[in-house]
């Protein structure tokens, strides 16, 4: 991707850049938001990641500018010599467009944007609301002090507030909509609270099994049910309150036994990743290779953080033996389970779900309308 005029014109015949966004593109592009220095995917360092600056390596950074990929521009909260986990970033453009078009956001209205990460959704929101119209967010007070700088240097001038946007924006205000670029478990009560009855809510939403959803929920009444779809397929960093745990290595066995399921199937696609999540609360996973395993097979590991786990060899995987299991959960015979459930649902997609939050701030899942899961 050559130039940033290209870049929108790319989102614009895909569908991801509405017309009505494309004049706010323009007068808040994304260069003027990308710090100087950014991390580059890089298979040989030691943490996968390799640090670019725009003066040094121009070409490089101006074309993780303009191309239509995230760009990593911290690590780790910011601490160093970390395990090298991407903590804020500059999202993927086509997602930012989409994330706003499902925003479905008018003149005269206001937003509170969770996550200001480098601050271009910020100062894209600035650019058509107006900047007395946009409020934001962000936890890091690195980033968050950066953000500022660049949002005033575009000529944005955004309400910034360091703190932690699962609670919102203090202060008893309300919104027309809330925009979140970090992702969670559970929509906090504090943005329905702060969200005008009608108003709307566009976040990532995941379970720890498959952070993968965006969800846009209609805010209802004071005191009555929100009710909303999952509308597509995204994978937002965690908000920091609501990161799932950390996978535990799997230890001494207490069950062993043999997979009825392949293993690969637990994550087929994600539609199956997602529609296993809901039904495995809390749970995990990540692929190891265990390299004093004399038979040198790939495991599927999972986890939950309150001592359960168990592991699944991904060859010879109906072989006795192949399954471990231990602590209260029997994890991967729930995994068997819920995926047959999919299966027996018809294989539903992502879209197919849905989600009500009840004025107590329960979360129930539905699929097709709102009601108990498996309801149409
Ligand atoms: C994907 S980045 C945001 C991208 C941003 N919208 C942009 O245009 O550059 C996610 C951001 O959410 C922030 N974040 C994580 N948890 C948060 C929380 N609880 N409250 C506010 N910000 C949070 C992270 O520090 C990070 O900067």
């Amino acid at each position: 991707m050559d130039t940033y005029a290209q870049l929108l014109d790319q989102l614009a015949e895909s569908g991801a850049l509405g017309e009505e966004w494309r004049g706010a593109f323009e007068r808040a592009p994304r260069s003027a938001f990308v710090p100087d220095a950014v991390w580059t995917p890089d298979g040989d360092a030691p943490n996968g990641y390799r640090r670019v600056t725009r003066t040094a390596e121009p070409d490089t950074w101006w074309a993780q500018v303009h191309s239509n990929a995230v760009v990593v521009t911290q690590l780790d909260d910011g601490a160093a010599d970390g395990p090298g986990v991407a903590t804020s970033s500059a999202s993927m453009p086509s997602l930012v467009a989409e994330m706003l078009g499902h925003l479905d956001v008018r003149p005269g209205q206001s937003v509170l944007d969770v996550g200001t990460g480098t601050g271009w959704t910020s100062g894209l929101l600035c650019a058509r609301l107006g900047d007395e119209s946009v409020s934001t967010v962000e936890v890091d007070s690195a980033v968050c002090a950066q953000a500022a700088t660049h949002l005033a240097a575009a000529g944005f001038s955004p309400a910034i507030h360091l703190g932690d946007g699962l609670l919102g924006r203090p202060g008893g205000v309300q919104f027309d909509r809330i925009h979140s670029t970090a992702a969670v478990q559970r929509v906090p009560a504090a943005w329905i609270e702060q969200t005008k009855p009608g108003g709307v809510i566009v976040t990532p939403w995941g379970t720890p099994y498959a952070n993968a959803a965006l969800l846009r929920l209609e805010v209802g009444e004071a005191g009555q049910e929100s009710h909303g779809r999952f509308v597509g397929n995204v994978s937002f960093m965690w908000a920091r309150a609501q990161r799932p745990h950390t996978a535990v290595p799997a230890g001494v066995a207490e069950s062993l036994g043999a997979s009825r399921m392949d293993p690969d199937l637990a994550v087929e696609n994600v539609n199956a990743a997602f529609a296993i999540g809901l039904c495995v609360p809390g749970v995990r996973y990540s692929h190891t290779w265990d390299e004093a395993d004399p038979t040198g097979t790939y495991r599927m590991v999972l986890s939950d953080d309150a001592g359960s786990w168990a592991s699944a060899r991904l060859q010879r995987w109906d072989d006795k033996g192949s399954v471990h299991q231990a602590g209260p959960r029997r994890i991967w015979d729930e995994i068997t389970v819920a995926r047959l459930r999919w299966l027996e649902e018809g294989k539903p997609g992502l879209t197919d779900f849905g989600l009500t939050v009840a004025a107590d701030g329960t979360q129930t899942i539905w699929l097709g309308g709102p009601g108990p899961l498996g309801s149409e």
